[in-house]
């Protein structure tokens, strides 16, 4: 971790009441983006606190693992630009590019990928857990649930001290999570689990899990294993975002890793964050045809009306999302494959992406598709249920979400969380008994 750059300070004058004494708070700079003002000293010289409720200029952690440059519509993986991994590597490189920051040799990869396979099964009473749930329950809730619950099954694995234990709950999470989903999608349709096969690489295993039956044989196709493995590079980690920081936050008490996992789950899920994906394809079957998008850009754009384009906007990139970019390329892939040519969702996606780019409150606000404007199509195409797509959203961000809760534990300079507030409630007043309110 960097020290702080002796000799370069910004300078903070109060003019309030405290006769516009000023103070100089260090800057720290970065390797590649914005540098930092370090405000840890803040509060005690000055007796203020920043107020950022957004985070929207506040850096809440030193990290070494991505970079984004949303203004460029950059994303680097440890430096390794995001469309030259999509390209070139797959997610098994990826993930331990994320956990150890540099690019596995052959011999590295080959016992990386053992490792995680060999940690892919399931605790067999953990199948139970999904028996407690209706069938009908959104598989994102049994995720919360069923991965809250592996701390009560891996206690050699949950002393976050422990660098070996570490590795165990990470290397756990990364390979359970693909038999997670995939269960919680057998079970809302009444059909037995499918376990995982050692043979078979990651995203073979996960559409394996997902589509097989005790039945018959089932072969994966190449070209959609090959596509979910890279839309899983597309959503490996993603810098600071919410249920990112949630998991850091999380962890920052102590807290076992499992646990952690799930309250970065529950994070995802909502609807301005990872939920989006399932929301797109819910907002393009509202629209229904490409003659309404001018009216929904219409309420879009109306702050009366609570209808935003989901998949639209994003709170960094200012800047086409780079990994839109090769979901888009990657929709045409799928569906060429699978021979679908005509997708009427697809056509109205891009349709509305045209009418959205020209538009000048889009433009004015640099509001560009982002990573979860293609995703839904892609699933869809694969014969994936909407309600699943936030799913795999949260099997692919596990490897970001595990590589910056490790980086956290490792931070000498990291404490638990504990943010303030600029509180405007009563001040003191005394209690006013019942007979007399
Ligand atoms: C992900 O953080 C990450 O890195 C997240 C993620 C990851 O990999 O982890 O990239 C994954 O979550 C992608 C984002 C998925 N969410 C959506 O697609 C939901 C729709 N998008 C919006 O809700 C919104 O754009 C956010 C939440 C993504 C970003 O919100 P911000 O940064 O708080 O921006 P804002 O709400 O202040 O918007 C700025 C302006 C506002 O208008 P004004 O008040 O300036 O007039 O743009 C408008 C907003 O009303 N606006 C939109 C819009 N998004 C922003 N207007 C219409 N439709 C939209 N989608």
């Amino acid at each position: 971790m960097s020290d702080q750059d002796h000799g370069k300070n910004a300078t903070f004058t109060l003019t309030d009441n405290r006769d516009g004494k000023s103070y100089e708070l260090p800057i720290m700079d970065a390797s590649v983006g914005p540098s930092v003002v370090d405000v840890r000293k803040l509060y005690a010289e000055t007796d203020c606190f920043t107020y950022d409720p957004g985070f929207t200029s506040t850096g809440s952690c030193e990290s070494q693992i991505t970079y984004i440059d949303g203004d460029a519509g950059v994303l680097l993986y440890r430096g390794v630009p995001i469309q030259e991994l999509a390209e070139h590597s797959d997610f098994m490189e990826v993930c331990y590019l994320l956990l150890y920051g540099e690019l596995p040799n052959g011999k590295q990869k080959a016992k990386f990928e053992h490792d995680i396979t060999y940690h892919t099964m399931l605790h067999e009473q953990l199948a139970g857990f999904y028996r407690g749930f209706r069938r009908d329950a959104h598989p994102m809730a049994i995720m919360c649930g069923v991965v809250g619950a592996l701390s009560a099954f891996y206690h050699d694995s949950t002393d976050i001290t422990d660098p070996q234990h570490r590795v165990v709950a990470s290397y756990r999470m990364i390979a359970k999570m693909p038999t997670i989903a995939a269960w919680a999608y057998k079970y809302s349709l009444g059909q037995p689990f499918i376990y995982p096969r050692n043979e078979l690489s990651y995203a073979e295993n996960f559409l394996h899990m997902m589509f097989a039956t005790p039945c018959e044989d089932y072969s994966v196709s190449p070209v959609l294993s090959r596509a979910m493995d890279r839309i899983l590079t597309l959503h490996a980690d993603h810098e600071q975002n919410a249920s990112t920081s949630t998991v850091r936050l999380a962890g920052s008490s102590g807290a076992n890793p499992f646990a952690c996992i799930s309250a970065g789950i529950a994070s995802l899920w909502g609807p301005a964050h990872g939920g989006a994906n399932e929301a797109v394809l819910t907002m393009l079957g509202k629209i229904g045809h490409k003659d309404n998008i001018n009216e929904y850009v219409k309420k879009a754009k109306d702050k009366e009306d609570p209808f935003r384009l989901m998949g639209f906007g994003h709170r960094v990139y200012k800047n086409m999302d780079p990994r839109a970019k090769v979901m888009r390329q990657s929709c045409h892939e799928v569906l060429d494959e699978l021979g679908i040519t005509d997708e009427p969702l697809l056509d109205l996606a891009m349709e509305l992406e045209r009418i959205a780019l020209e538009d000048e409150y889009f433009v004015e606000r640099k509001l560009f598709p982002n990573v979860d404007f293609y995703s839904g199509i892609i699933f869809k195409a694969m014969g994936i249920p909407t309600s699943m797509f936030t799913v795999l959203f949260a099997v692919a961000r596990t490897v970001g979400w595990v590589a910056q809760w490790n980086e956290m534990i490792e931070d000498p300079s990291q404490k638990i969380g504990r943010p303030r507030q600029l509180y405007t409630g009563y001040t003191e007043r005394p209690y006013v008994p019942i007979d007399q309110r």
